[in-house]
């Protein structure tokens, strides 16, 4: 196995891990039809994913090795049609159990891979499901309970692109290639030369990369023409947020638009100069360079913000937000110890530098992430198209209402008190049921991005939202230019109360068990994650 990873040749582009700092920028990694993060499409046959160590891509890597139609991949971005059977078999040659998660995917249990089925090494395990999703881009990665982390960091996830005919409408109206004039963008953040290794500080604010890599690349940049550009992002990170925006290299703010995120396309596009992108997010834009002049670069950043990890705050500080503090607590069904909820941060963790073991890039911290050279011009006419798709949303008026607060207590981050318990599922919910959940943040607390698993969700309102994400707000609501359209993972800043709404259907004859967790992965992994029963 390992020589057949070997063997895979990874382009140069895509960089070892060991690399030391380099100014020299290198040519971005557009994924092809082969190799790293290549396309395949396996329209309906059989497909194997191996699980597996790396060592050319340094201690601790591992990869995905598939090979299709005469081509070898490793992590390859899974296109699949919308209604196509997939059928995928995962190898594990690892030396410890994985399983593998498609995350954002509707299905069934069995094959979510959400971590109660367990694939131990040497062993395979069948996968086989219609692929019910709205055109869009999801993603896969390792999802055993504990190591989720250790594995998604090591390399082992990748893209899965659902598309349909909004999506092939949209092609086609702004004329877009995919690889040329549509481009993927995986961003991950890694330390580099070193295995992971979290630190106690490490497991409260989660583990933070000292540079990106975007689709494997460090500070890369790409070469554009004068005309309009789709880039499809995905944030990989185990824990960093991003607050990505485009500006020209004097500074200025160059603006772009908003057409999709987790769950697809929204109804129309939205323009929008930042987005903040929490891990496990994805976003999908248009940048104009019609008016550009050759020579210009745009650069990709992510802007300096407050990462609100409110580091330092005294226990007494702790407090549920304003509105929601009358709410009812969510009906777990156990005794849960309120008074120990929303206490600061340990004070080793609070005193010491949380961030030591990636102080050159602290959360918040603004960085570079890819120059984009304008070197031709081009004649483009199109126009982006004011309807985009049909968006559904849950109608919250007969639906029922579940309170969740997020909180540290006891030396770990919690949903409702408690922490993940395999095969236990504190929340019941009835089938067909429509439930508004409001996930609220303690102010003495980081921002948590919100997840659940089988069913894509609607952001109905933010509540109580810190200054900076107020004033982003896009309407009456409080919500995001991101929150619209249809999500799966949303972040909670501290002291604000987001209310998502779901519809529990599904066609399954059995009652079926999901996960709703933080995915800062190191979060999830310490038990900030409830199972979910949908009877
Ligand atoms: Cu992307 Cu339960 O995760
Ligand atoms: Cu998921
Ligand atoms: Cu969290």
């Amino acid at each position: 196995m390992l020589q057949a990873l070997a063997a895979i040749g990874w382009a140069a582009a895509t960089d070892s891990f060991g690399s030391t700092s380099d100014a020299r920028a290198q040519r971005l990694y557009i994924p092809g039809n082969a190799g790293y993060l290549g396309r395949l499409a396996p329209r309906g046959t059989a497909l194997t994913l191996t699980a597996g160590a790396s060592a050319a891509h340094g201690q601790g890597a591992l990869r995905v090795a598939a090979r299709h139609g005469g081509r070898q991949y490793s992590n390859p971005t899974l296109v699949l049609q919308q209604g196509e059977r997939a059928r995928i078999t995962l190898v594990n040659a690892l030396d410890e159990p994985t399983i593998v998660h498609w995350h954002g995917l509707a299905v069934d249990t069995r094959n979510d891979g959400n971590g109660s089925i367990l694939v131990a090494p040497g062993e395979r395990f069948d996968y086989d499901f219609p692929v019910r999703n709205r055109g869009g881009m999801y993603w896969y990665h390792p999802h055993p309970h504990g190591r989720t982390a250790a594995q998604t960091y090591g390399g082992l996830f990748g893209v899965l692109m659902v598309e349909d005919d909004d999506e092939r409408a949209l092609r086609s109206a702004l004329d877009l290639a995919v690889g040329i004039t549509e481009i993927p963008l995986v961003l991950q953040d890694r330390r580099p030369g070193t295995a992971y290794a979290p630190s106690a500080a490490d497991m409260i604010h989660g583990f933070l990369g000292e540079e990106m890599r975007v689709n494997g690349t460090r500070q890369p940049y790409v070469d554009v023409a004068t005309r309009l550009y789709r880039f499809r992002i995905l944030n990989a990170c185990n824990a960093r947020t991003l607050s990505l925006a485009f500006r020209t290299t004097s500074g200025a703010s160059f603006p772009f638009t908003l057409i999709g995120n987790d769950g697809g396309l929204l109804a129309s596009p939205v323009p929008c100069t930042q987005a903040f992108l929490a891990t496990a997010e994805r976003i999908d834009v248009l940048l104009d360079l019609r008016d550009a002049v050759i020579g210009d670069t745009l650069r990709l950043e992510t802007l300096a913000f407050d990462p609100m990890h409110a580091e330092g705050v005294t226990a007494t500080a702790a407090t549920a937000p304003a509105t929601a503090s009358t709410a009812a607590p969510a009906t777990t069904g156990t005794a849960v110890d309120h008074a120990a909820m929303g206490h600061a941060m340990p004070a080793a963790t609070a005193t010491t530098a949380p961030h030591n073991d990636a102080a050159s890039w602290p959360e918040g911290a603004p960085r570079a992430l890819l120059d984009l050279r304008v070197r031709s011009r081009v004649a483009y006419r199109r126009q982006v198209p004011q309807s985009l798709s049909t968006v559904s949303t849950t109608d919250p008026t007969n639906a029922s209402e579940r309170a969740f607060r997020l909180g540290f207590a006891k030396g770990r981050w919690r949903i409702n008190d408690r922490v993940f318990e395999m095969g236990v599922t504190p929340i019941e919910v009835a089938r067909g049921a429509a439930e508004t959940w409001l996930i609220r943040n303690y102010h003495s607390s980081m921002p948590h991005a919100m997840h659940l698993h089988g069913f894509q969700f609607t952001v109905l309102a933010r509540e109580t939202s810190p200054e900076a994400i107020a004033a982003l707000a896009v309407d009456a609501q409080g919500r995001l230019a991101t929150d619209l359209g249809r999500k799966d993972t949303v972040l909670v800043w501290p002291g604000e109360s987001v209310r998502i709404g779901i519809d529990f259907r599904h066609p399954y004859p059995d009652a079926q068990t999901y996960m709703f967790h933080c995915h800062n992965l190191e979060h999830e992994d310490g038990g900030m994650m409830l199972g979910v029963s949908v009877g």
